[in-house]
């Protein structure tokens, strides 16, 4: 058995070790585990639970396990550096903790992504440390097969029979336990999904210079090869989602962003061109939890359905009232001709940028970016 400060991972053997943490109010332990099987992830730099594109490949990975019917994500929040995911199955936690925690240390983990099942009686069974090669079904069965060990033919206490389910040796929650283990290995897929992508766009290494964009008021530092749109930059190398690619070739607004105030088809410009330049995305236009207006009348007026190209028409609604179109609703429509929905949402968007435009007139201000 090594020490606890050894700085190599904590191996397949190894008593996984004891951290306290805060939660709900009341300090836990992971030692309060012992009893059910825990599955202790890190998640890497790049891997953000609380990320709507995670969450969904999350539940949709759960939701098609059989066996864990119900068990979805339900909670992620939690001060410092704790996600508690918790479950339908009260019994069950799923711990994921920030890579560059303290804990992190302990378990000798860096900034890469690591998963740890430990089995009931604090013992890691398996680990992965680093990029995540665990979506092989070879090793998926194994994460299973060491956490639902310790239950197999395991009597019940009353009947002194192996307990429920005899021909297959587990019970409902150890079933649960361990397919949220091949749940949250798949789950970190997205990362190295994202990051093979890139690599597939990224030209060959003596076209690539460094580009800094200023996106929502950040400053991002990315190696770009000189034909990569503004809009690929942004879904595909700064994992802002939000602008969404319809038709990659302007004629539909999907991908409209601000640059400098004014409303652009992120499709049709390099991101090279836009150095030194102010970017804003749907991600940047509300302020914390408090929705940008033209949002919050979107959402009013029902001005979506199935929500794809809203964020370019937020965008464009946002910057039409800074231009000098006309106030009726013909003017909008024909000021908002460039977004296209599928839908068919334009009533609720035209009653959306109009509803802005009379609340602005009454409080004689403009738009608020
Ligand atoms: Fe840019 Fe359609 S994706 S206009
Ligand atoms: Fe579905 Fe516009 S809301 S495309």
């Amino acid at each position: 058995m090594r020490s606890l400060n050894d700085r190599e991972p904590i191996q397949p053997g190894d008593d996984a070790p004891d951290f306290a943490f805060a939660y709900g109010g009341a300090t836990h332990r992971l030692f309060d585990f012992r009893g059910s099987p825990v599955v202790l992830a890190f998640h890497g730099a790049e891997w953000d639970p609380a990320r709507a594109e995670h969450i969904e490949t999350y539940n949709k990975l759960i939701a098609s396990l059989g066996g864990v019917a119900g068990a979805r994500l339900l909670q992620i929040g939690g001060a410092g550096p704790w996600r508690d995911l918790s479950f339908t199955d009260a019994a069950l936690s799923l711990p994921v903790l920030a890579a560059d925690s303290a804990v992190a240390r302990q378990y000798g983990v860096g900034s890469e992504p690591a998963v740890f099942v430990i089995d009931a009686g604090g013992v890691v069974r398996w680990s992965q440390v680093g990029p995540m090669s665990l979506v092989s079904p070879t090793d998926v069965a194994r994460a299973i097969s060491v956490v639902a060990a310790p239950f197999v033919h395991e009597p019940t206490a009353s009947t002194g029979e192996p307990n429920e389910a005899p021909s297959a040796g587990w019970t409902r929650r150890d079933f649960v336990a361990t397919a949220l283990a091949a749940a949250f290995a798949l789950a970190l897929r997205p990362v190295e999904a994202h990051a093979e992508r890139a690599a597939r766009l990224a030209a060959p290494a003596s076209t690539v210079r460094p580009v800094t964009l200023t996106v929502n008021g950040r400053q991002l530092s990315l190696s770009l090869e000189p034909r990569v749109t503004l809009l690929d930059a942004l879904r595909e190398y700064a994992g802002l989602t939000g602008s969404k690619k319809g038709c990659d070739h302007g004629q539909c607004g999907a991908c409209t962003v601000h640059i400098d105030g004014r409303r652009e088809l992120s499709c049709l410009t390099f991101a090279v061109m836009q150095e030194g330049r102010r970017i804003t995305t749907i991600e940047g236009l509300a302020s914390g939890e408090q929705l940008h207006p033209m949002q919050q009348a979107f959402i009013t007026n029902d001005g979506f359905q199935c929500g794809y190209c809203t964020s370019g028409q937020v965008m464009s609604a946002v910057a039409v009232l800074d231009e000098p179109w006309g106030p009726t609703d013909d003017d909008v429509r024909e000021a908002m001709s460039g977004n296209i929905c599928r839908c068919g949402a334009y009533p609720g968007i035209v009653a959306a940028v109009q509803e802005v435009r009379r609340a602005q007139a009454t409080n004689g201000g403009g738009n608020r970016q």
